[in-house]
């Protein structure tokens, strides 16, 4: 049985008929609860140690961002310059609208392809990221590309943040099935994994049965 998205891209649609169309189902309206929690409650230290070295502002970015919930959560929390990337202008467009407060100039939304385009001077200084719901939404001919980007774009001692998500084993996509192994072949070279726990707090109505949370840390 393909997934409602599948057929969509069988028929050659984009992501960016999906945001016209509104047929975005992975759309929760609110920053991921999962996220919030690593960091106001289990604490994690997302930002390296010397990312505020001589009054550095550190910077993030959250590729796939859709209405960008998570980028404006994410610089507000670690008083950061986050980068929300989204290829769909639509998308783009909402997200600017809902955060028209741009915490001085620290949220960011550009229409940009996460392989191909990062603002000037990120590429290689990325302190932080945030992927969710973006690795899945990826064809799985893309995710060596992926791992690659990622490794190319965050400094060393940078985190990854990769909420694990959809583990359900099934067939097909977007969203394809994840598992845990398949981000430790993919990252595993370059990346360290320093987290890995089931998260407690979900959107409202969702289990965590199909989650992991995670932090990679670039070598
Ligand atoms: C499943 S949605 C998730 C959106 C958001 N993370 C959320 O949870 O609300 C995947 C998003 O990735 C975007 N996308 C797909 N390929 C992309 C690429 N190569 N670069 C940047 N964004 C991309 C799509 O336009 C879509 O908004």
């Amino acid at each position: 049985m393909p997934t409602p998205l599948q057929s969509h891209f069988d028929n050659k649609g984009s992501w960016s008929d999906l945001w016209q169309i509104k047929k975005t189902p992975w759309d929760r309206g609110f920053v991921s609860p999962s996220l919030v929690e690593l960091i106001e409650e289990r604490k994690f230290p997302v930002i390296p140690d010397n990312a505020r070295e001589n009054a550095a502002t550190p910077i993030g970015i959250v590729p796939g961002c859709g209405k960008g919930y998570d980028v404006a959560y994410l610089s507000r929390a670690l008083d950061a310059q986050v980068y929300g990337y989204d290829i769909a202008p639509e998308a783009v467009e909402l997200a600017k609208a809902q955060y028209p407060d741009t915490n001085n100039d620290r949220i960011n939304f550009l229409v940009a392809d996460f392989f191909k385009e990062l603002p000037e001077g990120v590429e290689g200084r990325v302190d932080f990221g945030f992927d969710y719901t973006f690795l899945c939404a990826l064809h799985p001919s893309l995710r060596p590309t992926w791992a690659a980007r990622w490794s190319e774009v965050m400094k060393p001692g940078g985190h990854l943040i990769a909420l694990m998500h959809p583990i359900t084993g099934h067939q097909g996509g977007p969203p394809y099935a994840l598992t845990p192994e398949l981000y430790q072949e993919l990252l595993g070279d370059n990346f360290e994994n320093v987290y890995f726990e089931k998260p407690g707090k979900m959107h409202e109505g969702e289990s965590s049965a199909k989650d992991m949370m995670s932090v990679w840390r670039r070598k």
